[in-house]
């Protein structure tokens, strides 16, 4: 979603922003653009609509003025098309603004701004911020009273760099309920709404609380809280020399992450298993009578996949929502509850939302999450670190596999401690975890059956996914893979409820994946729903493991394409199937030329609601 950067104290500023815009491209945007102050005092401003390269071609063709003092921005369009007047900076008279998040009053602010003879000339909320500003300052305000003054005007969420001519040498950045750090560099002072935007020049961060202003210079940084305070807050610090990702020799940045994954698991393994002895925080499992997982698109689906470890191994039983649903159902939650919030970027608006509400309700929250410096992991009592390091293509896939790798680590030490395992079971299911790797790495070679499947998407409008027990949330996975990198109609069903309406799709197009293992007693039920899908001239793909292969009935092993699978045990089958359904969303999307990391339309964090 919608990035920002900006610096002061160095003369390279423009170029560092457009760096930092390019760090911040994987999170999906449609036009960007930089504004930068000049040795005059006066702010100059360049804008374009797609790629970032048409932003560099153009500041080529027409560059900035020098400058020590500059911001820049990724913009995913809400409010306004896609276009280069909409595109931030935006600028009212001696304002300039880089915004994240939703304005929610824009339509009254625009009015209140039109009255005061304001002229705006975009279709975006944000337009609103740098006039309030103005008129602040028309007031004969200060330009740290004029912030003051006009952000408590606004009301949604917000991560904000400003610049003003009547203060050339200041670099100001406020935010509420989007996040914003500040880097700390020698004698540069940065802002960004990713560190990652500032891995080549800093691993010093402060990140901002609700409301706060920083104001930097070359040799400051002041922080003022939301009641106009002076504030410190603390630095952290950020090992980010890992994270400048390329793709290592790979064709796309999913499909890197995709051969990541045993990797993953095997840093989850170390990091939560000792001599045989779970690591995991700790969490009061003895007491824990009810669970609520919340999260969004395919970490609500991990959750899924951890509703069944925890009931199964644990006893417990688990409510999983998503988590926009969640916030504004006013849920009524038991007191001291177990809530939990999984998100790979640990920013999306709405489970933080959702993490507030609880914590409003008096629940324990946890975080699963893959950054663990994230606004997420920071309003959570315990975090879980899934391992997965960064992930860059939108299409989320080993961060999935890190969260319900942890999830099934968690049920086994939920199950433990509830004494719900005994210690023969337990030892059995470590031994499937500690496999886990290999099967994993055998599963992603079997590369011929992939791409070979793929090609009965090739004319394909719409296809279904079916799967039963812990494999149903799979299917859900794997139609929303293929949806968002293929851009085919795809709906994820639980193969009981084919009968109850989704058959009626059924004829000699729409390609049917099932999924099913040997190890759930459920492999029978399946095949009859294979039957019937075959019945109706439906392009039967199977995904199964080895051991239920050879007992299949001749006639569907004619008929039906197969993508094996090592057999494991029921722990393990999640992961295991999630990788077919992965390579083939992949290699659907690559036959068809989409736009594999970078899917259209898509934010690879979902900053606002
Ligand atoms: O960062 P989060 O895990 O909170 O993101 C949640 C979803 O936006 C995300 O999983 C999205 O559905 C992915 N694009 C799926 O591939």
């Amino acid at each position: 979603m919608c990035g920002i950067v900006g610096l002061i104290g160095s003369p390279n500023a423009t170029n560092i922003v457009l760096n930092g815009l390019k760090r911040l491209e994987y999170r999906g945007y449609d036009s960007s653009g930089i504004a930068s102050m000049g040795a005059d005092s006066l702010i100059s401003i360049q804008k374009a609509v797609g790629k970032i390269a048409a932003l560099e071609e153009l500041l080529a063709r027409t560059p900035l003025p020098p400058a020590i003092m500059a911001m820049g921005h990724t913009r995913w369009a809400t409010h306004g098309k896609a276009t280069a007047l909409n595109a931030h900076p935006h600028r009212i008279d001696n304002v300039a603004v880089v915004h994240n998040g939703i304005i929610e009053n824009f339509q009254e602010l625009r009015e209140e701004i039109a009255a005061a003879d304001i002229t705006l000339q975009t279709e975006t909320d944000t337009e609103t911020v740098p006039a309030l500003i103005q008129l602040a300052l028309n007031q004969s305000k200060s330009a740290l009273q004029a912030l003051q003054a006009a952000l408590p005007r606004l009301e949604g969420a917000f991560a904000l760099g400003i610049m003003l001519e009547d203060d050339p040498k200041t670099l100001y950045a406020t935010r509420r309920g989007a996040p914003l750090c500040v880097g700390i560099g020698d004698g540069v002072h940065y802002i960004a709404s990713d560190p990652l935007a500032l891995a080549e020049h800093t691993n010093k961060f402060i990140f901002l609380e609700e409301d706060d202003i920083a104001v930097l210079t070359t040799d400051k940084i002041t922080l003022y809280n939301g009641n106009g305070q002076e504030v410190t807050r603390p630095t952290q610090l950020i090992d980010l020399s890992g994270i400048l990702a390329t793709k290592g020799g790979y064709k796309h940045f999913m499909l890197k992450e995709m051969h990541e994954q045993p990797a993953v698991v095997s840093n989850i393994l170390a990091a939560y298993l000792e001599d045989d002895v779970l690591t995991l925080p700790a969490l009061n499992w003895a007491d824990i009578t009810s669970v609520n997982i919340i999260a969004c698109g395919t970490a609500y689906y991990a959750g899924l996949v951890g509703k069944n470890n925890l009931e199964q191994l644990a006893g417990i039983p688990v409510n999983v929502d998503v988590a926009s649903e969640f916030r504004y159902r006013n849920p009524p939650l038991q007191k001291d509850g177990l809530f939990i919030a999984i998100s790979q970027s640990g920013e999306t608006a709405d489970t933080l939302a959702a993490l507030e509400y609880a914590k409003r309700h008096g629940q324990h929250i946890l975080a699963v999450t893959n950054t663990p410096t994230s606004s997420i992991a920071r309003a959570a009592d315990v975090v879980l670190n899934i391992y997965a390091g960064q992930e860059i293509a939108v299409a989320s896939t080993k961060a999935f596999m890190g969260m319900i790798t942890v999830f099934a680590l968690m049920g086994l030490q939920a199950g433990q401690i509830r004494k719900k395992i005994d210690s023969q079971t337990f030892t059995a299911h470590l031994q499937a975890l500690k496999e886990l790797p290999a099967k994993l790495t055998q599963t992603l070679s079997n590369d011929a059956q992939h791409t070979k499947t793929a090609d009965l998407f090739r004319d394909a409008n719409s296809a279904l996914f079916l799967g039963r027990g812990t494999l149903h949330p799979l299917a859900l996975e794997g139609a929303l893979k293929l949806k968002e990198i293929s851009y085919i109609h795809a709906e994820g069903y639980a193969s009981g409820e084919m009968k109850h309406g989704p058959i009626a799709l059924v004829d000699e197009h729409l390609p049917v994946v099932n999924l099913a293992s040997s190890s759930d007693g459920l492999l029978e039920k399946t095949i009859s729903n294979m039957k019937e899908v075959e019945a109706r001239h439906g392009k039967v793909i199977l995904i199964t493991d080895q051991t239920a292969a050879q007992t299949l009935d001749a006639d569907i092993a004619k008929t039906a394409t197969l993508i094996t699978v090592p057999e494991v045990p029921a722990i393990t089958a999640p992961m295991v199937f999630t990788v077919p359904l992965q390579m083939l969303a992949y290699h659907v999307a690559t036959m068809r030329g989409t736009d594999v990391d970078q899917p259209r339309n898509l934010a690879k964090s979902v900053t606002v609601e």
